[in-house]
Parts: structure tokens; sequence; C-alpha cells
């Protein structure tokens, strides 16, 4: 091998064992290899050398390059051993992984969705509506009338634009009415409000569920059929279910249906989980003038409606003796849900 190539190599080959660190290897590179490097300086020489040593010449270059570019290859691997080893040391691989806290759905989601799912199996689809509402939609159009006490200041909250809080969900059912014709069947899952004073079983903020189905011969054993089999799928095939005469504006004849409950080491009581009944034909022939149509003749559709408590669903199926519970969110209380 040429001399000079020769020893260009084992200086390069020094350079590189000698190099700590990946950046003082990057300079050996330079150093050698660069374009300015003592080995590509030395091959420019190839020109200057008679014809028949370039051969030799031109073999010793190539194997002094490969000799130095394995070294270098090598040299990084191991400095990049030393430093992955350096990064890792003081942390213990063998150590358990730390658990990441997982949340779990609010008891009202639980419940609300399970509602849902029995309902959807009985054909209801999902309809909605606005909180903010205006008294039209959450009265008047319900026949409920000026000087009823739920418009009353006192038991609802108003907006100075005379826009108001629903102080129910039923005010879904009349938007649904006027923008889709019978056959009709929804739920409506949401909140309400009203100006309870709070204790344990009363909130101002609570959730229902209202429900209705108009087509052209639904009858009351459909309503109590329906409702009966949503609580017995809920709180089990043996639940009492008593449906109690009662009045609302809006439907005709109607109830208030009760579930018995019985808390662990309490007597059995009875507790008030909906309001419902057969839709009152005065509100189809309101819903027929907005329209301008006929499609709800009270002479041809029929209708039952519903409207849910909630809150009450859950509290009966846990057992929780205080509907406070559902809106402090206190951890110890929510975890049981998990
Ligand atoms: N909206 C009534 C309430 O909040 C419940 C209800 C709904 C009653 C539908 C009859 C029909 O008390």
């Amino acid at each position: 091998m040429n001399e000079q190539i020769a020893s260009i190599q084992t200086a390069a080959l020094e350079l590189i064992a000698a190099a700590s660190d990946v950046r003082s290897l990057d300079d050996a590179r330079v150093a050698v290899l660069g374009k300015k490097g003592t080995l590509s300086l030395a091959g420019a020489l190839i020109k200057d050398i008679p014809n028949e040593e370039k051969a030799a010449f031109g073999q010793s270059l190539n194997s002094a390059r490969a000799a130095i570019t394995e070294a270098l290859e090598g040299k990084q691997q191991a400095l990049q051993e030393i430093a992955d080893n350096a990064a890792l040391s003081g942390i213990d691989l063998t150590l358990p992984a730390r658990a990441l806290p997982t949340g779990s759905l609010h008891p009202l989601t639980l419940i609300r969705d399970e509602a849902i799912r029995i309902l959807r199996r009985m054909g209801f689809a999902l309809a909605d509506g606005p909180e903010i509402e205006d008294e039209y939609h959450c009265f008047d159009a319900l026949n409920t009338p000026a000087d009823h006490p739920a418009r009353n200041e006192k038991d609802t909250f108003y907006f100075d634009s005379g826009k108001l809080l629903r102080t129910h969900t039923s005010s879904v059912q009349i938007r649904t009415m006027e923008s889709s014709a019978p056959p009709i069947r929804i739920i409506a899952p949401g909140s309400a409000y009203r100006r309870d004073e709070i204790d344990a079983t009363h909130l101002s903020v609570f959730n229902q569920l209202e429900g209705l189905f108009v087509d052209s011969d639904v009858t009351l054993p459909d309503l109590k059929g329906t409702l009966e089999y949503f609580l017995r799928e809920m709180f089990g095939t043996s639940t009492e279910v008593r449906f109690r005469p009662h009045f609302f504006p809006f439907t005709e004849p109607s109830f208030e249906i009760d579930v018995k409950l019985q808390i662990k080491g309490q007597a059995p009581r009875w507790i008030e989980v909906a309001g419902c009944g057969m839709v009152d034909p005065a509100v189809f022939e309101s819903i027929n003038a907005t329209r301008k149509d006929n499609a709800l003749d009270p002479e041809k559709v029929t209708g039952f409606a519903f409207g849910m408590g909630l809150d009450r669903l859950a509290m009966i199926r846990w057992g929780i003796k205080d509907i406070r519970l559902l809106i402090e969110n206190d951890v110890r209380f929510l975890r049981q849900f998990a």
C-alpha cells in the first residue's frame, strides 16, 4: 500500500479511537473524509501519479476509505450505546406502571341511556328542542291558560325578553308536531327548570324524558302497556306500578305514575316518576292552526304523551335518598357507579 495513504489511515483510525463522544467523532469524520479531509486531499493527487502506478494507488485509496468508514460506523454505534445507557440510568424499568385515573359515566347519564335503549326498542326516535323556550311552546300550545300557576313568576324562570327556561320537556311535543306529521313516535330527554325550594327531592334544574306517540288509533291501553313495560324493564319484572288519576292541561285523561320503592331498612313507599295521559284534542287544534293544515285532525288521530323524571328513576334504581347528590359531583359518591 502506498505509504502516504497508510499513514493517513493509521492517523485516522487513531483519531476515531480517541473520539469520546458523537461530536468529536463527527469532527474526526470531517477531518479525514470531508472535502478538505486528509484522505480526500491525498486522493486528489492521483492525477499527478504516473499512469502505471495509478491502479495501485487507487486500490490503496479505496481500501483505506473502507477501513476508515467501518471504524467510523463501529465507533458511532458504541457511542450511541453509551449515550442510551446514560439516558436510562436511574430509571427502574422493573417498577410497575403508574395507573392512569379513569372516569366513569354519571348515574344520570347511565339511566338516561338505558331509558333511551328500552324506548328505542319500542320504536321511539330521539327528538330535541330548546331549553330557552317561548311561552307559546311551553304553555299556550299545551292548552295551559295564562292564569295557570305553572306560569307564575314565582314558579318559572323568565328572561326580560319574555322567554323562559322550559318548565318541562313537553314543549318538544309541540315542536315535533309542528314539523312532522303522524305517525309520530318520539322521546326527548333533557333539562327542565323550576323555581322550586331546593331539598332532598327537589332541585331547580332537573332532568325529564318526554315521550309522544301520535297515530290513527292510539289508545289508553297502549299508554299503560308501554309505560308498565318500560318501568319493568327498568326496575325488574315484579316492579309494582300504579296509575293515579291527575290533571294536566294538555292531556285528557291524565295520570301520575308511581313505582313502589323499597330502600333497604325502610318501609316500602310509592314514589312518583312520571306524568302522562292521552293528548288533549285542543293541543292538536292549536298545532293545526300553526301548521295551517289539518295534519293532526282530532277526528282521525289520537295520541299519548308522558314525561318522566330521570333523576327520580336514578334515585329509585340506586336507592339514592337525596337528589342533591346527583349534582354535587362528589367523587366519593360518583365512584360507586364506575
Ligand atoms: N310535563 C308534565 C310535567 O312536567 C308531565 C307530562 C308530560 C304529563 C306529558 C302528561 C304528558 O309534570
